[in-house]
């Protein structure tokens, strides 16, 4: 079909867009070094796109809000105006230089997967689904100059090297955890930690809110959680929690980003903090102090405990559009195993009840879990319990998460050198995060992974400095361990596309550590 639309007609501004352009002024631009590595990159020798104040971002309807987020990024740095249009009139029609998000691309594609070209004429992204827009964008932006992440006007030129890239993720599970449980951090803190996932293309963000230092998340119908448990943590100072519409807020914010929050209220150990603001909640109905130390249990024959958990499931269940609530189940070492079972058997009927499915580490497999259950598993190299534990949930048709201690927490040290951190697990260098293959970490499991978890575990890290430094740069390495191909896989050029990033965490004010294994 044919318009005629600005003297030109539809089909002819098709040929401009991809035709190369002799005219171009050639500009140098960075080379493509990307995190996650794409299925497919095809840099196009010679091609440079500009961007330029007279841009446009083109944008159909359903693209529309990605074509938004796209011009918030893009504004503050290059200071255009950059206005966000439909194709439905006809100075909207996406013009040379303009960046044209389409929705509607091979199903191969899938919901996560896109399609980005760059020429000197324009940029185009596709997708089926407004989450492969938003990765495309992601990558975008990392084509660009690390400047474009100031948030004050910065002198260009905005050059994109010229590129076809067509990307699907290996995982649909690509997640981190972080504790607020023992240190508390604020809706902003966490909203940055989400935008920095979402730049490498994560989207589970699992949020460990209750442990024995702190109760972090409001319960209407318990409100001495939040306001005794959450007023201290792991340092002695003074906690805090989110109200419910913080939480929202945080909920929000997330799905903007494609990334869904998952829960998690620790049980039936991790609770000193809920213990301590209900006296009720313990077998012999004296509450103990906040901080008490020591390992922690519910009282699983006390029935008041169940009616407790349907309350705080109800209400969290209530405010989270996610499928997984996570019950924790770890480290449950003052619990029988007897009473473990029977306690996580109720739970899940809890969860149920509120329409969820349940999440938890990958004890929970001592219960008799539903199909539909997901285990997180953070067991280390060759752990002959844990890969037990593993086979069960396999026999159960249960995905594995996989979040090994070993490997990925990334509260552990980096090296003997590391100022800060823990080494139970042992050290977990920036090559440990990235060399390692989900698929085989747990023998014979490889068809049962849902994908990867990075979790930081935050006892000894009072500051958001401190978590920034922990997660950056390993986070980035679990990203690309979950949405990039095995056959991509190399230490040695991930390494170089690693470096690529820090001089855009230095733009960003990310307190990332210069690891010596990065060539910078
Ligand atoms: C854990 O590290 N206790 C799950």
């Amino acid at each position: 079909m044919t318009r005629k639309l600005l003297g030109l007609t539809v089909s002819c501004l098709a040929a401009l867009l991809f035709a190369p352009v002799a005219t171009a002024t050639p500009q140098a631009a960075a080379p493509v070094r990307l995190v996650p590595e794409p299925s497919s990159v095809v840099t196009l020798p010679g091609q440079v796109f500009t961007l330029k104040s007279t841009a446009h971002i083109v944008a159909p309807a359903g693209a529309a809000a990605t074509g938004q987020y796209l011009a918030g990024l893009l504004r503050p740095a290059t200071g255009f105006r950059l206005p966000v249009t439909t194709i439905s009139l006809p100075e909207d029609i996406g013009l040379p230089g303009d960046i044209r998000l389409t929705l509607g691309g091979p199903s191969s594609l899938g919901s996560e997967g896109y399609r980005l070209t760059a020429t000197p004429v324009g940029v185009e992204v596709s997708a089926n689904a407004s989450a492969g827009l938003f990765y495309g964008v992601q990558t975008l932006r990392q084509l660009l100059p690390a400047k474009v992440e100031a948030k004050t006007v910065q002198s260009g030129p905005w050059t994109v090297a010229g590129v076809t890239v067509r990307d699907t993720p290996r995982y649909a599970w690509r997640g981190a955890m972080l504790d607020v449980a023992r240190h508390f951090f604020p809706v902003p803190q966490v909203e940055q930690y989400i935008d920095l996932m979402s730049l490498y293309k994560m989207n589970t963000l699992h949020l460990h809110l209750s442990d024995n230092d702190g109760w972090r998340i409001d319960i209407k119908s318990w409100p001495r959680l939040a306001r005794y448990g959450g007023s201290t943590d792991a340092s002695r100072g003074p906690g805090g929690f989110y109200t419910q519409d913080d939480y929202s807020e945080i909920v929000r914010y997330a799905a903007s980003r494609h990334v869904t929050i998952v829960p998690e209220i620790d049980t039936p150990g991790h609770v000193t903090a809920a213990l301590a603001s209900y006296a009720p909640l313990n077998c012999d109905g004296v509450a103990p102090p906040l901080l008490n130390p020591g390992w922690s249990s519910l009282c699983v024959p006390l029935e008041i405990t169940y009616k407790w958990l349907d309350d705080v499931i109800g209400e969290l269940a209530a405010i989270t559009p996610g499928d997984y609530i996570d019950i924790g189940g770890d480290e449950a070492v003052n619990t029988s195993a007897a009473d473990y079972k029977y306690f996580v058997n109720r739970l899940q009927a809890i969860v149920t009840a509120h329409g969820k499915k349940l999440m938890g580490w990958h004890q929970v497999e001592a219960g008799d879990l539903a199909g539909s259950a997901l285990a997180d598993y953070w067991g280390t190299a060759g752990s002959t319990d844990d890969e037990a534990l593993a086979k069960v949930a396999q026999a159960r048709g249960n995905k594995l998460v996989l979040s090994p201690a070993d490997k990925v927490y990334l509260d552990m040290k980096y090296d003997a050198n590391t100022p800060i951190g823990q080494d139970w697990a042992g050290y977990n260098s920036v090559q440990d995060s990235y060399d390692w293959d989900p698929a085989t970490f747990v023998p014979g499991v490889a068809d049962d992974v849902a994908g990867v978890e990075a979790p930081l575990w935050t006892d000894v890290f009072p500051t958001w400095d401190d978590v920034q430094f922990m997660a950056f740069p390993r986070l980035p390495g679990v990203a690309e361990i979950g949405w990039s191909a095995q056959r991509t896989h190399s230490w040695d050029a991930y390494r170089t596309r690693l470096a690529a990033q820090g001089p855009r965490w230095d733009v960003m004010g990310v307190k990332y550590f210069r690891s010596p294994d990065v060539p910078w």
